[in-house]
């Protein structure tokens, strides 16, 4: 692996997004999101209307999908066949489409390639599920962000708009995200053996930030 590569695994409501971006942002590199690729590919199934349980119907959609990130100022934005779909990926509904279906072995492997591509050409701090356990199993610094159930559904509660609040709710869709995440049988939601694990529930984003540039800066 000839770039920098640091990944941050967790479940939601961990804190990766931000941390992810400030860590980058201080270490001068790019922030990849990957769960936003997940969930690209959940607003297409629901978009064009898959039945993607069913294999067959499943691969011949994977064939057609183009998938991109495009960096505009600080933002990072998804486009699907060059279309930004950025302020569409993050309703409850693809939020929980993207969770089951992420189970499918063959959406996974469609988007490794596009994850292992930006790898080649940059530094980056890679957020997500996987990225220590599958996609990014060398890479030098891996961290695995977590926290209590109802301290990760109180941050994403604090975040939404106000016509979608509903605290029950917001934990209970987090829990099921959670029993998807980590009990797939393709690539769960785990720490790898050699994360740092960070317990954020206690910690401002600061706090964590420092920690883990402690850890790179220490090696
Ligand atoms: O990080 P996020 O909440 O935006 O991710 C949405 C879903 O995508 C998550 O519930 C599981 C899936 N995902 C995954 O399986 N692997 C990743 N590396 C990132 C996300």
């Amino acid at each position: 692996m000839k770039h920098r590569i640091i990944t941050i695994d967790g479940p939601a409501g961990a804190g990766k997004t931000t941390i992810s971006k400030l860590l980058a942002k201080k270490l001068g590199c790019v922030y990849v999101d990957t769960g936003a690729l997940y969930r690209g590919v959940a607003y297409e199934i629901k978009n064009q209307e898959i039945d993607w349980k069913n294999d067959a119907c499943l691969e011949a959609f994977l064939m057609g999908l183009d998938l991109n990130f495009n960096r505009a100022k600080d933002a990072l934005l998804l486009t699907s066949s060059k279309k930004d779909i950025t302020p569409y990926i993050r309703t409850p509904e693809i939020t929980m489409l993207a969770s089951a279906s992420s189970a499918k072995p063959q959406i996974r492997l469609a988007l490794l390639d596009i994850q292992k591509n930006i790898a080649q050409s940059q530094d980056a701090v890679f957020e997500g599920r996987d990225m220590g356990t599958v996609v990014f199993p060398d890479a030098p610094f891996k961290f695995f962000l977590f926290a209590d159930l109802p301290v990760r559904a109180k941050r994403r509660y604090a975040e939404m708009p106000q016509e979608q609040k509903d605290i029950k709710k917001v934990q209970q869709d987090m829990e099921k995200r959670d029993t998807n995440d980590s009990q797939r049988k393709e690539a769960p939601l785990m720490a790898a053996p050699d994360a740092i694990k960070i317990d954020s529930s206690c910690l401002t984003i600061p706090e964590v930030v420092a920690k883990i540039l402690n850890y790179i800066q220490k090696r």
